[in-house]
């Protein structure tokens, strides 16, 4: 079954995502320090004409990594390429890419964590130097060659900050962490998109949604687009409370925005009755990989308090016992 509140990456065709982007600050909603920063510096390195240093992202799906790179390079009114990690497969993939760059571009390389240990290697000296150290041939007739590139600024993006190598994560001039958006961002976010898809979105509506989109703009803006379909179907102009809180349901959203796999993670710390469970196990015990649990649904409810990650497994806190009525076990510890 489709995950209603999955997180899907970003492709070209997901239209609604492309156009729902925002372009400027004004439409980026929350995240006030990084764009307070971020503004600074690139005022700064437009001052100096300069490339803006090297930028790392870091959390988790749909929180708008992305939309910030994009932001970025149109206010540095500089090209933007964008790939993937995976996609680099040999140090010459990424060789071929640094030297098509311009002056100033931006190369914008998402999943950053996953690039491999020889590709990574390259990017040393391109991130630090700008010039890139390639070796010809193997054994005593081994060559190095030096080539220079323009100057570029690399932005990086990750879901796991942990997962970076610290010689790269050094490269990177500047570091910020996003975070999850509370229900007044979200409705706003929901507002405008509502304004983009034209159809009006009343306020309560509005923070319906936003309150079962895990903190997440992508979330949110895939809420809203399901929640037009119904109210279209409805002949109804406008998304009242009455049209989301029924597409909510029929959506399978629930009050807390938690999803099955959140349900079924979260029953799963609550049957171990208190004792705290390795990642393999839930793993196994939810039929889901071991990333998309770390990635996707842990960070949400580890900084919303529904669990904790002890040295010896993860465990169900009160507030969740509470919430889904389970009597609470005597921990001996
Ligand atoms: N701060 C924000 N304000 C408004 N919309 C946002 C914001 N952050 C993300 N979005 C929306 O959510 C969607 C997902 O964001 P994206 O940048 O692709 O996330 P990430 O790269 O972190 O996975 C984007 O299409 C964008 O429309
Ligand atoms: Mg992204």
């Amino acid at each position: 079954m489709e995950r209603v509140v999955e997180i899907e990456k970003i492709t070209l065709d997901n239209n609604y995502e492309i156009s729902l982007r925002p372009s400027s600050w004004e439409e980026y909603i929350g995240q006030s320090k990084i764009k307070k920063n971020l503004k600074v510096f690139i005022e700064a390195a437009r001052k100096r004409d300069e490339a803006l240093d090297h930028t790392l992202f870091f959390g988790p799906p749909g929180l708008g990594k992305t939309t910030l790179a994009y932001i970025i390079s149109n206010k540095m009114e500089a090209n933007i390429k964008v790939t993937t990690a995976p996609m680099i497969e040999k140090a010459g993939d990424l060789a071929a890419i640094l030297t098509n760059l311009e002056e100033k571009d931006i190369l914008f390389i998402d999943e950053i964590h996953r690039l491999s240990p020889a590709v990574e290697e390259i990017l040393y000296s391109a991130m630090e130097d700008f010039r890139l150290d390639i070796i010809i041939g193997s054994g005593p007739a081994a060559q190095t060659i030096k080539i220079d590139i323009p100057q570029f600024t690399l932005i990086g993006a990750t879901t796991r900050a942990g997962m970076i190598s610290s010689p790269l994560r050094d490269r990177f001039g500047m570091h910020f962490r996003l975070r999850f958006y509370d229900e007044e961002e979200l409705s706003r976010i929901i507002e405008i998109a509502s304004g983009k898809l034209h159809i009006k979105c009343e306020k309560s509506a509005s923070l319906e949604m936003a309150k079962r989109s895990r903190g997440t703009p992508r979330i949110a803006l895939r809420l809203l687009k399901r929640i037009r379909d119904f109210a279209e179907v409805e002949g109804a102009d406008t998304i009242n409370m009455k049209i989301a809180k029924f597409g909510l349901d029929e959506l399978g959203v629930n009050e807390m925005g938690f999803d099955e796999l959140d349900v079924g993670f979260l029953k799963i710390l609550l049957e171990s009755k208190g004792k705290p469970l390795g990642l393999n196990t839930i793993a196994a015990a939810l039929s889901e990989d071991e990333v998309t649990i770390e990635d996707v649904i842990e960070p949400y409810l580890l900084a919303n308090g529904y669990i904790e990650r002890t040295a010896r497994g993860r465990v169900a806190t009160a507030k969740t016992y509470e919430l889904f009525k389970f009597s609470q076990p005597h921990l001996l510890f």
